[in-house]
């Protein structure tokens, strides 16, 4: 798949003061936003980033870190002090007057927190009024504006007038509005901040659905992480009108580049935005099928663990247990295929750790990880599990656990072990999962 830049900043720079030029030298020798302060406010410095098509390309910090101020340099209602931005390969910075005017109507759109709607126009009209900007006909626009009210619930409200909707449905309108202009590229500067927690995160799955349903690409202001990793496909971090991390959800997460980003990071919901196979551990109670209840009882035994898993050709089987395999060869069954049971969940390696959750909670083995060919790629105990959980925030839900069962002593194994057999001769984990990892 070949990736199309949608939206490129280069080195911009926005400066508020005098001698704007003079400061962006300052800045370039390496002074900070503080040192320059005394000449002017540096709100961007120094922003590259590139935004792919189809992409939400959130930016977040806090406020005053500089976000509005690169949002308006983007669709070019701020020229930048230096740099340039580049949409669909055309520079804002080179264009006239027109060819921007262009640009703002067919290409790029924008939603506000605060989404002016104008009072003495219908829901539809409202909805419409990018296209009318375009000079699309009435008639078309309204069929156009009523399709998109329909995707964002208010396609039943479209003759009403604003002043009879809540807070939310006009703000629903506003979004309506910019994606019916049918721009390729929408700008949204907090467009949900002001919403209530419900409608908000209502409001962030159907952009994610209506993104793509319509393949357009968003840039997404936010000051709230937790809205950011639900929403990006890249974050951009912003502080002091720099930008100081650029990642995925997931890197940003694991991998924070600095303090700042890892503060942000502490009280996200991590369990919505890490994979299994971000917290996964390496597979070492494993025996094969064919090593029989012997080479399960000896690798529970070496790796002091009360299940294993069962692999045979490189796929996963299943798991036992100590106990029932304790049990099993008391009462003189010693087929190990017959013993493995349905205890073992197991999730793909980009599973949620919220569906890791899940599994656990029905099981007191480990969860296995494996991949689309059935190999066993890594296992998740319930301590890696809460460990990588460490910082949900309270009102996460709590992981009731399961009674587990008391592990069999070591004794009860080696005794069991001796009854069939064991000797030296079980196989060891790594060759069960050879090739495998
Ligand atoms: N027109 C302006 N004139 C002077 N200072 C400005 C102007 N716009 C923004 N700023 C300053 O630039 C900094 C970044 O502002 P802004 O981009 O609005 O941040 P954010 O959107 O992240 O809250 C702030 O210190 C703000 O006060
Ligand atoms: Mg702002």
């Amino acid at each position: 798949m070949t990736v199309e830049v949608a939206l490129e900043a280069r080195n911009l720079y926005k400066i508020f003061g005098k001698n704007p030029q003079d400061v962006v030298r300052r800045l370039e020798a390496g002074e900070s936003r503080s040192d320059v302060a005394d000449a002017g406010t540096a709100a961007v410095i120094d922003a590259s980033f590139t935004v792919n098509k189809g992409e939400i390309f959130v930016i977040m910090g806090l406020s005053g870190s500089g976000k509005s101020t690169i949002i308006r340099m983007l669709n070019g209602l701020n020229p930048p002090t230096e740099g340039d931005v580049v949409v669909q390969g055309n520079s804002i910075g080179e264009a006239s007057p027109k060819e921007l005017r262009e640009i703002r109507q067919r290409h790029v759109s924008m939603v506000f927190q605060h989404f002016a709607l104008l009072p003495h126009l219908s829901v539809l009209d409202n909805a419409a009024y990018g296209l009318e900007i375009q000079g699309v006909g009435k008639e078309e626009r309204r069929a156009r504006a009523q399709e998109i009210l329909e995707k964002v619930g208010l396609g039943d409200r479209s003759s009403a007038m604003p002043h009879e909707l809540s807070g939310g449905m006009q703000q629903r309108v506003g979004l309506a509005r910019a994606l019916t202009a049918g721009t390729d590229i929408m700008l949204m500067d907090e467009a949900f901040s002001a919403l209530d927690p419900l409608i908000r995160r209502e409001m962030q799955e159907q952009l994610i659905t209506l993104q793509q349903e319509l393949g357009r690409t968003i840039v997404f202001i936010t000051h709230d992480l937790n809205e950011a990793m639900f929403l990006g496909d890249r974050i951009a971090v912003m502080r002091d009108g720099r930008i100081v991390q650029n990642g995925t959800p997931e890197e940003i997460l694991t991998d924070p580049a600095n303090d700042y980003v890892a503060q942000f990071v502490q009280d996200v919901d991590r369990a919505r935005v890490l994979t299994a196979a971000s917290v996964m551990e390496q597979p070492t109670a494993v025996s094969t099928l064919h090593a029989g209840v012997r080479g399960a009882l000896k690798v529970m035994r070496d790796r002091q663990a009360s299940s294993v898993s069962i692999v045979e050709n490189l796929k996963f089987v299943g798991a036992v247990t100590d106990r029932s395999v304790i049990r099993a060869v008391k009462e003189g069954r010693t087929d190990l295929r017959s013993l493995i049971e349905n205890v073992q969940p197991t999730v793909h390696p980009d599973d949620p750790l919220t569906e890791v959750v899940d599994r656990s909670v029905e099981s007191h083995v480990p969860v296995a990880v494996v991949d689309s060919t059935d190999r066993l790629v890594g296992v998740i105990p319930r301590v890696t599990l809460l460990a990588a959980l460490g910082n949900v925030a309270p009102e996460t839900r709590s992981i009731p656990i399961v009674d587990t069962v008391p592990a069999a002593s070591a004794q009860e194994l080696d005794l069991t072990l001796a009854a069939v057999g064991g000797g030296e001769a079980a196989v060891p984990a790594e060759a069960a999962t050879e090739g495998g990892v």
